[in-house]
């Protein structure tokens, strides 16, 4: 194997629309941690950088949606995702942001210089255009009817009822985001990157070079690379973004894919001034970690530009991890299904080591898993307190008793002693592997292995039993307990940073460095040890419950807002149908409900007679909205007073995703009076 003089490591940009939730901590933040951290521990010369993500669509979509501008939406996702990194002890060597000056000068230079070798094709295209609004429509200020499933509510790139990708002219009706107007087919330039041409190298590369990738990783490069590249529009008609440096460009921008990972190499600019060792020395082991939907920019797309651009080192690896799931369904940051890094961090207190544990044991490395409030609270309770923090207790409350908190002398060992020394002298080359082989679950459980071999040591020798007959013996179990935990404070680095900090200090040393784990001898005889306290406590069920609630109000506000149909009711027979008499009516006279905010009067025409029904509607349409309008009534509904006014019957409405109430009227007009059924 290649060995490297240094590392490089990226963790996939978080885009700052939005916070980070526990699928993006699980899949990619986490591993380059323990990754990155390990390293370290090693004395390795390692840069880790990373940032935000400040460009693309979606930042515009939601600066729109909140009346704000897209700046402010990154200015404060960026604050926030940083600042939660940081509490959680992610520990990047940066954390800049794609909306530098130097990424800008960097990002444009890149594709300059890609322009001017003659490495982009350039190509007309139709696309959709906002006459109203003066713009060309990215696919995802388009909605329209899914030609799929009939939802209508899709948008251009994706219908979010069915999940299908879609291309914005697939869309029945389509419809401008911007003006509500229809958009028509204009031509326009853009720059592709000829992927096609980089396909011979590509396979060989990848295909040849890197059968040791995850099969994750490999299989979804194999599966592009079989099914044959396509150039890829590399600019975008938008108003955000790095204008393409290039004349007649006015109006696009580099489309975020383009400008994105070429964020790691600003990042490392503004982080050493020696960047280019990190980038262009083939002695650096570059490593890429992101989640399973970024794999193939990261080992398609960069790498491409990269090649195209040359000077530049490719990727030794891409571990892509696969999704977590939350109680068993898909994360979404739309429907707010996802556990919020900020807000764990709120309402555990002191315990970001908890959810790093956790969110490790749990990874999805090989395959998509699945995060539940039971499992945090049992690992917790089972694991981190009953094994580790349970040993670690042990052997310090059993010191302090017996020795005054003095390291004890070590006399001479049992084949027993020397068993478990040698387990976890050996803990040390299995982390090891697992770490560099990207498989940090394994890492941790051997890491939890010292812990295990630890406890099993003090239940089968009891000391507790011996101090009166054998003080001497009991020494040497205490002894070598102490530097089974001084271990494990160096094995518990990478994984859980504050709890490794806290058993340093009540080890009454400093950081330890890696190459001491699984020592017999790291504790001289004699030291001080520090106060003894509880590394981990148990989580009750009162603080699970509270985390279940918030999801099951999730859930409610989703079922209401249409997102998640509210359950089928209780199945009633054909003449329970029957009884009920919906017919069309037409609203002749609407008017407000005095002293009521929500109430309207409307004399309604029933095709039998003309009635009054008071509905509550006055927030969602105003009288003029709707008279003349026909509309679907109940017309047998027992009449109900409501102010004074009896009301003769309901008018059917239905609830949008946004809580809006709207009338739901014939397709087309109808006589009144009849009947619906
Ligand atoms: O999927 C995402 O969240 C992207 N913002 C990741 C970008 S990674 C890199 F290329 F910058
Ligand atoms: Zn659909």
């Amino acid at each position: 194997m290649k060995q490297f003089k240094r590392y490089l490591i990226t963790s996939a940009l978080p885009y700052a629309n939005g916070p980070v939730h526990i699928g993006h901590l699980a899949g990619v933040y986490i591993p380059s941690d323990i990754y990155v951290r390990y390293l370290r521990g090693r004395g390795a010369d390692v840069k880790w950088v990373c940032g935000s993500d400040e460009h693309g669509v979606p930042i515009t979509i939601k600066a729109r949606k909140e009346g704000v501008t897209p700046q402010d939406v990154v200015d404060k996702y960026n604050k926030i995702i940083k600042d939660a990194f940081q509490e959680l002890g992610i520990s990047f060597d940066i954390y800049s942001r794609t909306s530098s000056p130097t990424h800008a000068a960097t990002a444009s230079d890149f594709f300059r210089l890609l322009y001017d070798k003659g490495e982009f094709i350039e190509q007309e295209t139709e696309q959709f255009y906002d006459e109203e609004a003066s713009q060309f429509l990215a696919d995802r200020y388009i909605t329209g009817t899914c030609p799929h499933c009939g939802n209508e509510r899709a948008y251009g790139d994706q219908c979010e009822a069915c999940g299908t990708t879609l291309n914005a002219t697939d869309l029945i009706n389509p419809k401008s985001a911007i003006s509500g107007s229809v958009p028509v087919m204009r031509k326009t330039k853009h720059w592709f990157l000829p992927l096609d041409k980089h396909e011979p190298f590509l396979r060989q590369w990848i295909l040849d070079q890197h059968k040791e990738w995850k099969p994750n990783v490999y299989g979804q490069c194999k599966s592009w690379l079989d099914a044959g590249l396509q150039p890829r529009a590399v600019s975008r008609d938008l108003n955000w973004g790095i204008p393409v440096p290039v004349e007649g460009a006015e109006g696009k921008v580099l489309y975020v894919w383009f400008d994105a990972p070429i964020g790691y190499i600003s990042a490392t600019k503004e982080l050493t001034d020696d960047w280019e060792k990190y980038w262009k020395d083939p002695d650096t082991k570059m490593v890429h970690f992101i989640g399973k939907d970024n794999i193939v920019f990261h080992c398609i797309v960069f790498p491409s530009m990269l090649k195209a651009h040359g000077g530049y080192i490719l990727p030794d690896n891409v571990p892509a991890n696969e999704f977590l799931n939350l109680e068993g369904d898909k994360i979404s940051t739309s429907r707010n299904w996802a556990v919020w890094l900020h807000e764990y961090l709120a309402d555990f207190p002191g315990k970001q080591d908890v959810l790093r544990y956790v969110l490790c044991a749990n990874a999805p490395e090989t395959k998509d898993n699945d995060f539940t409030w039971r499992d945090f609270q049992a690992r917790n309770n089972n694991e981190l307190v009953a094994i580790l923090g349970n040993f670690v207790n042990r052997a310090l409350v059993l010191t302090t008793k017996y020795f005054d908190g003095k390291v004890p002398a070590c006399g001479e060992l049992t084949d027993f002693d020397r068993e478990i020394m040698a387990q976890v002298a050996a803990s040390k080359g299995a982390i090891e592997s697992f770490i560099e082989a990207y498989r940090f679950r394994d890492a941790l459980r051997e890491m939890m292995n010292i812990a295990r071999a630890g406890n099993k040591y003090l239940a089968d020798t009891e000391p507790w039993k011996l101090f009166k007959d054998d003080p001497a013996r009991v020494a040497t179990i205490l002894n070598l307990s102490l530097q089974i935990t001084a271990s494990l404070s160096i094995a518990m680095e990478p994984f859980i940073p504050f709890s490794a900090a806290k058993l340093t200090s009540m080890l009454g040393v400093d950081r330890l460095s890696w190459e001491r784990l699984g020592a017999a001898d790291i504790l001289s005889v004699g030291h001080l040890l520090g106060k003894p306290e509880l590394l981990f406590d148990k989580i009750d069920d009162e603080a699970v419950d509270a985390q279940l609630a918030k999801l099951e109000a999730a859930k409610a506000i989703n079922a209401a807002a249409g997102y998640e149909p509210a359950p089928q009711k209780e199945s009633i027979s054909y003449d329970d149908f029957q009884k009920m008499d919906i017919r069309i009516a037409r609203i002749l006279e609407a008017e407000k409900v005095a002293k009521t905010k929500k109430l309207l009067k409307l004399t309604i025409d029933t095709g039998i007679d003309k009635r009054v029904i008071v509905s509550g509607i006055a927030e969602h349409y105003s009288p003029e909205q709707l008279i003349g309008k026909q509309v679907l009534v109940l017309v047998n509904l027992l009449p109900r007073e409501l102010k004074g006014i009896t009301s003769q019957g309901m008018i059917l409405m239905v609830e949008d995703h946004n809580g809006a109430l709207v009338a739901v009227s014939p397709e087309k007009e109808v006589k009144e009076g009849t009947m619906v059924g």
